[in-house]
C-alpha cells in the first residue's frame, strides 16, 4: 500500500494498534485497558495497574498475592550487574548505568530468545521486580555507598522508596510515591514505547526492546525533563524569581522544561493535575510551601505567555524532591515505573507482530556517478 503522506515526527500518525491505552484528549482522559488512569491512581496501587496492563484485568485478591510473591522471588539481582555498574565511573548518567545494567541482565536469562506467552510473562515479572533494585542501587553504587537489599516485609512501592532513601517511608510518602509510579506506568505511544515495539517487531528480545526505550527516555524532550524541571526550580530559588527567570528564558526562545506535550499541547495533562494535588498534600505535611508557590506561579506565567500547560514531569519533579529522591534518579524511576507499560506493549507486539519498515520522502540527489 503506497501512501505519500509525510509528517515530521510522525505527528498525529496512527503508528500501531493497541488494546493497552489511549489518550482521549477530547475528554481529557488517559484510558488504560478501559479504566481512567487517574481514577486507578487514586483507588488502586501500582502493582494492580501493572497486573492490569499485563493481563487485561485488575487482579483478584488471590492473583494480587501470587503476583506480589512472584515479584519478590525475582528481586535477586546478580552481583555481576552491580560490579558492571560499579565499573562505569562516578560521572556516569544513571540512565546510562541503567541501560548498561539492563543490557547485561539479558545475558543472565536462560530463555532470552523464547517468545511464547509464558516466557514473556516470566520475563515481564523479572523486569518489574529487578528494575527498582537496579535503579535505586545505581545511585548508591555511583556514590560508593553500599547497596540496599530489598525488604520482603514492605510493599513494592514502599520497598522501592526505602531502597532509594535508606529510610522506611511513612504512609503519606508511600501513597505519594505509589501514585507517582502509577501515573508514570503507561501512556499510549510515546517515543520510548514506539522505540520498544519497533525493536520487538524484528522479534528481537524483550530486554533489547527495553534497552532502546531507556536510551529514548533519557532525552530531555521526553523523560529527562523531570530532572531539568527540578534543576530549574532550584535555580529560581524563590516565587518572586519565577516570573523574571521564565521571561528571560522565553526571550531567548528557550524551551521551558515540564511544559507542552505533543498530544495534549494546549490542554492540561491529567497526570500533572493529580501530581499538583499530591504536591499540595506533601507540602502541608513536610513544609516547603515556597516550592508549591513557585510551581503555581510558573504555571500561571506559561499559560499567560505561551498558552502552554504543565505536563506530568513539571509536578512530578517537586514531588520526588519532597520524598528525598536524589535528582539523578528522577528519570530512571520514570523508566522503572514505565516498565509495566513497556513489557505489556512488547508482549502485545509479539502476539500480533508485523515488522515495522516504513518508507521515506527522499530529498537527496539522484543520477550522480562516481
Ligand atoms: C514535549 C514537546 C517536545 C512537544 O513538542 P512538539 O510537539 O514537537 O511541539 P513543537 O516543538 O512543535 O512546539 C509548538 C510550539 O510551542 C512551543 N513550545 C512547546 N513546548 C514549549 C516549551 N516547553 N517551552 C517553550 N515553548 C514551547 C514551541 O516553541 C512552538 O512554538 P512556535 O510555534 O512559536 O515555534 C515540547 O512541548 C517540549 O519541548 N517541552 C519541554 C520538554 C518536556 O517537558 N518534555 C516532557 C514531555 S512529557
Amino acid at each position: 500500500m503506497a501512501d505519500n503522506t509525510y509528517r515530521p515526527g510522525l505527528e498525529g500518525i496512527i503508528a500501531a494498534e493497541t488494546a493497552l491505552s489511549y489518550l482521549d484528549v477530547e475528554h481529557e482522559q488517559i484510558v488504560i485497558r478501559g479504566y481512567d488512569l487517574i481514577e486507578l491512581a487514586t483507588k488502586v496501587d501500582y502493582l494492580q495497574v501493572a497486573y492490569l496492563l499485563l493481563s487485561g484485568h485488575l487482579p483478584t485478591a488471590q492473583e494480587y498475592e501470587t503476583f506480589s510473591q512472584q515479584l519478590q522471588a525475582f528481586q535477586n539481582t546478580p552481583q555481576e550487574i552491580y560490579r558492571i555498574m560499579g565499573s562505569l565511573g562516578e560521572h556516569v548518567h544513571l540512565m546510562d548505568s541503567l541501560r548498561t545494567a539492563l543490557s547485561a541482565l539479558a545475558t543472565f536469562d536462560p530463555k532470552l530468545d523464547t517468545r511464547d506467552q509464558n516466557n514473556t510473562w516470566r520475563q515481564s515479572l523479572m523486569l518489574l521486580a529487578t528494575m527498582p533494585v537496579i535503579v535505586a542501587n545505581s545511585y548508591h553504587i555511583k556514590n560508593h555507598q553500599p547497596v540496599i537489599a530489598p525488604d520482603p516485609q514492605l510493599s513494592y512501592s514502599a520497598n522501592f522508596l526505602k531502597m532509594i532513601t535508606g529510610k522506611v517511608p511513612d504512609d503519606t510518602e508511600i501513597r505519594a510515591f505509589d501514585q507517582l509510579l502509577t501515573v508514570y506506568s503507561e501512556h499510549e505511544m510515546p517515543n520510548s514505547t514506539f522505540t520498544a515495539i519497533v525493536i520487538a517487531s524484528t522479534l528481537s528480545d524483550m530486554y533489547g526492546a527495553l534497552v532502546g526505550a531507556v536510551a529514548s527516555l533519557k532525552g530531555t524532550l521526553h523523560g529527562g525533563a523531570n530532572e531539568a524541571v527540578m534543576k530549574m526550580l532550584l535555580e529560581m530559588k524563590t516565587p518572586q524569581q519565577v516570573e523574571p527567570y521564565l521571561a528571560e528564558k522565553l526571550a531567548r526562545k528557550e524551551r521551558i522544561m515540564g511544559f507542552g506535550h505533543r498530544v495534549y499541547m494546549k490542554k492540561s495533562d491529567p497526570r500533572a493535575l493529580l501530581m499538583k494535588e499530591s504536591l499540595k498534600q506533601l507540602v502541608a505535611i513536610k513544609g516547603h510551601a515556597d516550592l508549591y508557590e513557585m510551581c503555581v506561579k510558573g504555571e500561571e506565567v506559561m499559560q499567560r505567555e505561551k498558552g502552554l500547560f504543565p505536563n506530568l514531569d513539571y509536578y512530578a519533579a517537586p514531588v520526588y524532591y519532597l520524598l528525598d529522591v536524589p535528582i539523578d534518579l528522577y528519570t530512571p524511576i520514570f523508566f522503572a515505573a514505565r516498565t509495566a507499560g513497556l513489557v505489556a506493549h512488547v508482549r502485545e507486539q509479539y502476539e500480533h507482530n508485523r515488522l515495522f519498515r516504513p518508507r521515506v520522502l527522499y530529498t537527496g540527489p539522484r543520477g550522480l556517478h562516481p
